[in-house]
């Protein structure tokens, strides 16, 4: 029998585990900071409300209707114009395990990044300068072995199955995660300077709203953040009971990930005015220094000013960010593993291996020609991947699916669904259409 989730918070909690990922405590306090401050935060949740739920939605609904891991799953409903429907739904659905695939190795990097530097706030905790130098500066043979260190996490997760491996450890890292943000957040407010950040994020500035390119960035990261376009969303939606009701899950889970971002603001924003209260540089023509100096350089420096307490604070930080990846990665995997499982008929032991090895070899590729390769590798995922999968799932949800399509039968009842269905086949991907050529071709 297919695994499934047991119960429906554990799916919340796992769907929301994949959504709330380095993306959201790191990506989204960034572009918040280089994208207007408080404008940013208005137009994002626009954008959330109308396309990226929708688009969870229509991720979580394939998946749900299949039961079926994404390779089949839009092979079974593009099912007009008859075979070209299926051959191109496959086609996708392979393009979703191996953009999976990439996704990991290039996410499993940074993820032991954010590892090393948690184990080397820890080593500076108890007082071992030479094991937080070790950690902390960047080395070849540093980052292969946390990639291979995240990667056994990923891996023992993911190998206990659906129920066994990824709800139980939702179930337990995600109250972890909201635990270490709020404690952080509230040291951060207590410390002179927060109040301007507070501010800046807070109180929305009518010059913000210039920047043009505020609603397209807006996009591509609500987007990247609700885990939409590699199949991710596709294969935990088809765990589901078949009575699930997704258009509230879908609703539950981007509510508690648009939280979470929110809240990672209120952490971010406020460090970034404290340290410059502090006489930090942190920006530089109005865009913020490099994001990975932010997170690397200028906020440990700031926690290392901060006495006794300041190792337990980079600790604290760089663990929240390690958990955030961790329940990325196990849904991200459970994309190819699955097709393995049921495509090619592997046990989930040896699906699991091909594609931990699978990952490993294209990280270690990544890590040795980092130069060329990563920033292309993270471009062409995040740039074209993402919107183009995302367009083709409305396209199928709307236009190519057409048997057992609820919504489609619910829109024949109701002018409200009917509404609902038109946003979804025709504004939804023109929305995206958009996003995709800006993107792609003028960024
Ligand atoms: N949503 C994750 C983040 O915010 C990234 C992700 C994208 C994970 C796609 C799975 C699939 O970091």
């Amino acid at each position: 029998m297919r695994d499934s989730f047991r119960t429906r918070l554990g799916f919340i909690l796992a769907a929301a585990g994949s959504a709330v990922g380095l993306g959201n405590i790191w990506g989204f306090p960034t572009q918040v900071a280089n994208h207007g401050g408080a404008a940013f935060l208005v137009v994002y949740l626009v954008v959330v409300v109308i396309l990226a739920i929708p688009a969870l939605y229509t991720e979580l609904s394939i998946g749900h209707q299949a039961q079926a891991n994404p390779v089949a799953a839009l092979g079974k409903l593009a099912q007009r114009p008859h075979r070209l429907g299926a051959g191109l739904g496959k086609s996708v659905g392979l393009l979703n395990v191996g953009g999976a695939i990439l996704m990991l190795s290039f996410y499993h990097i940074i993820a032991g990044w954010m590892l090393a530097h948690a184990l080397g706030s820890l080593a500076l905790a108890v007082d071992w300068p030479e094991a937080h130098k070790a950690l902390t500066t960047s080395s070849l043979w540093r980052d292969l072995v946390f990639v291979a260190v995240f990667l056994i996490g990923t891996g023992t997760i993911v190998v206990r199955g659906v129920s066994n491996g990824i709800e139980v450890w939702s179930r337990r890292l995600m109250p972890l995660l909201v635990v270490l943000l709020l404690v952080l957040i509230g040291y951060i407010a207590m410390q002179p300077g927060a109040g301007a950040g507070f501010a800046r994020y807070l109180q929305p500035s009518m010059a913000g709203f210039s920047d043009p390119n505020l609603v397209v960035a807006a996009m591509g990261q609500a987007f990247f953040s609700l885990s939409i376009g590699l199949g991710g969303m596709m294969i935990y939606g088809s765990y589901l009971n078949r009575d699930a009701n997704i258009g509230q899950l879908a609703i539950s889970v981007a509510a508690l990930d648009t939280l979470i971002a929110f809240l990672a603001g209120l952490l971010i924003i406020p460090a970034l005015y404290v340290a410059m209260g502090q006489g930090m540089q942190v920006s530089e023509n109005g865009q913020l220094i490099g994001e990975a100096q932010l997170i690397f350089n200028v906020l440990p420096e700031l926690f290392q000013r901060m006495g006794a307490a300041g190792p337990w604070l980079g600790f604290f930080f760089f663990l929240l960010l390690s958990i955030a990846a961790l329940t990325s990665t196990i849904s991200l995997a459970e994309v190819p593993i699955a097709y393995l499982l049921e495509s090619r008929q592997h046990s989930r032991r040896r699906a699991t291996t091909l594609v931990i090895a699978a990952i490993a070899i294209f990280a270690i590729a990544l890590v040795i020609w980092f130069v060329p390769l990563f920033a292309w590798t993270v471009a062409y995922v995040t740039k074209f991947q993402l919107p183009l999968s995302g367009l083709f799932y409305f396209i199928v949800l709307g236009w190519l699916w057409s048997r057992s399509n609820k919504l489609k039968d619910q829109a024949q009842q109701h002018w409200r669904f009917r509404l609902l269905f038109w946003h979804l086949r025709l504004i939804c991907p023109l929305l995206l259409l958009w996003v995709f050529i800006d993107v792609a071709f003028a960024g």
